[in-house]
């Protein structure tokens, strides 16, 4: 395998930077990063990689000299890479200024090479080029596959032979699926390390990027308010809630041969659930913090066939528009079980979290999009004025949402009197609206992911064993389900899903919110 990173992970202390300029300086002037991405034809390079680097260059926090490839089969020049992508670069930042400018700028630091995934003369090839553009800097190499998982191999192996650095370092964005189940996961961790080290390897789960989830652990370790709480002593339920309003449009293909399940909450469910849970840990470096996300997965029940509801959506009609169901699609089975909404009930089996239901629910063509994270705390013992609420009690209790998407919040319901010589009880929300708060428009997900990678910062990527933990929890309800061909409850496109959830959720006394 090629060389292990020299040194120990970054040693910036992110607080330190409320400046990301300084981040970016962090990589010396006489180093260069030439950033790969591998399948730059394809759909997500052009949605999120290219803008993403932008944002980035947008914001000067790329490295002095840096230069990006794409890579793929399909034949094009450097002018049409750089036409293609300018398509889709937005001035996020700032939507009132001109970016113009700089995307000129950044799209001169844009080439092509085309080439086969599994050619190492053509790896070869790019390796010429890159060294072209690198001169006698020490050159940094960061290859983004994106790509689908079946050519991952192909890829690692030509770049790690013929186009890793020869006196800097070389890293890899890995994106998912990480395999379909523990078996095929453990086999791509192991074709990996043929070629990659574990650090080198930075498997992403964009939604760790998020800014809301990035800000769990803030919200949790420095406010005195919090952290206290955080138990079974105080917490009835917490609720892990995705849905999107639209279907699997266009990627139909792709989503079949997985599902909710393994698309939305083997991943970025369960590592916001891992965050979330989690003992505090001994400090903020990338392997403390994966070593709490670890135990808590390891502390956790395989998910048990009663405590899932799966459901697949189906064609409706509404205000005259038809909406498709999920077997319309014609790259989808007719008779496909397949389930686009998932609802299932998780125990951690650890002193903190002891018969805490940790709800989760992912669902695609619901009724609306939004991704939650609701903590609903225990009823008031002895509570004076639960007479105030009438008969509803659970209307009482606290509950604490976090908004991850879209229009970002954290608030907190309270009790409160309703102004008035009365005595009435209100509910109202302590409210960070973040729109409200913050005048600067949150980085996307990927802008963050990427600049760690260059940086060189773990925290926020899946080490391998977490990726085991997180399988073996789904692996055998996978199974089972696919065995049994268990049929998914249907629900109407644009609907609130399959009514299967709500009875779930009851049977641990929870109601969604
Ligand atoms: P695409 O299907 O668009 O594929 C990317 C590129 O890979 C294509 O442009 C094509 O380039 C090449 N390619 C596609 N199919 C094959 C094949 N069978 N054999 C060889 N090459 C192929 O994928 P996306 O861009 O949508 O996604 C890339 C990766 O990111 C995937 O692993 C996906 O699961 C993951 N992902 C995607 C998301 C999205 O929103 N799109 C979200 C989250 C993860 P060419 O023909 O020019 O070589
Ligand atoms: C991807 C899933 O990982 O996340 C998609 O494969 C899903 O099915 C997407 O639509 C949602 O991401 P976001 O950032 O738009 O919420």
């Amino acid at each position: 395998p090629p060389k292990a990173e020299n040194g120990s992970p970054s040693e910036i202390i992110l607080d330190e930077f409320d400046d990301l300029t300084a981040l970016s300086n962090s990589i010396n002037d006489d180093s260069t990063v030439s950033i790969t991405v591998v399948g730059a034809s394809g759909d997500l390079a052009k949605k999120k990689i290219f803008p993403a680097l932008f944002a980035l260059y947008y914001e000067d926090c790329l490295p002095k000299h840096f230069t990006i490839f794409g890579y793929a089969r399909s034949k094009m020049t450097d002018a049409e890479l750089r036409n293609m992508v300018s398509k889709t670069l937005t001035c996020r930042i700032d939507k009132r200024e001109n970016c113009s400018e700089k995307m000129e700028e950044f799209l001169k630091r844009c080439f092509y090479h085309s080439g086969q995934y599994d050619s190492e003369e053509h790896f070869i090839d790019l390796d010429k080029k890159l060294k072209q553009h690198e001169g006698s800097r020490v050159s940094n190499r960061l290859f983004y596959l994106s790509i689908p998982p079946n050519i991952f191999l192909d890829v690692v192996k030509c770049a790690s032979k013929s186009a890793s650095s020869v006196n800097g370092w070389t890293r890899v964005i890995v994106e998912k699926p990480f395999g379909r189940d523990s078996e095929s996961s453990a086999a791509l961790t192991r074709g990996l390390k043929q070629y990659l080290v574990e650090d080198q390897i930075f498997r992403i789960d964009h939604y760790l990027g998020k800014e809301l989830v990035e800000n769990l652990s803030v919200l949790r370790f420095s406010n005195l308010v919090f952290e206290p709480l955080w138990s079974r002593q105080y917490i009835r339920n917490v609720q892990i809630i995705f849905s999107e309003d639209f279907g699997t449009e266009g990627r139909g293909g792709y989503f079949d041969g997985y599902g909710i399940i393994r698309d939305i909450m083997q991943n970025h469910l369960l590592q916001i659930l891992a965050l979330f849970a989690m003992e505090t840990p001994i400090s903020l470096e990338a392997e403390d913090i994966r070593n709490e996300k670890v135990k808590v997965l390891r502390s956790m029940k395989p998910l048990q066939l009663e405590d899932v509801v799966i459901g697949q959506y189906k064609s409706h009609t509404k205000g005259g528009t038809t909406y498709p169901g999920y077997t319309d699609d014609k790259t989808v089975p007719k008779d496909s079980v397949t389930p686009t909404f998932a609802a299932a009930a998780l125990f951690i089996n650890n002193a903190r979290w002891d018969g805490v239901p940790f709800l989760m629910k992912a669902g695609k063509a619901l009724h609306t999009r939004r991704t939650e994270i609701r903590v609903q705390f225990r009823h008031v013992p002895g509570n004076l004025y639960k007479g105030s609420f009438g008969t509803d009690l659970d209307r009482a209790t606290n509950e604490l949402v976090i908004r991850v998407q879209p229009d970002e919040a954290i608030y907190l319901k309270i009790n409160n009197k309703i102004p008035g010589l009365g005595m009435r009880l209100d509910r109202s929300n302590l409210n960070l609206h973040y729109a409200a708060r913050y005048s600067k428009e949150i980085p996307d997900a990927y802008e963050r992911l990427l600049l760690d990678a260059i940086e060189g910062e773990r925290r926020l990527f899946i080490r391998s064993d977490e990726l085991d933990a997180a399988w073996s929890l789904f692996t055998p309800l996978l199974k089972e389900f696919e065995e049994k061909r268990i049929a998914p409850e249907l629900y109407p496109y644009g609907s609130r899903g399959p009514v299967g959830a709500h009875y779930l959720a009851a049977k641990y006394n929870v109601r969604w919110g």
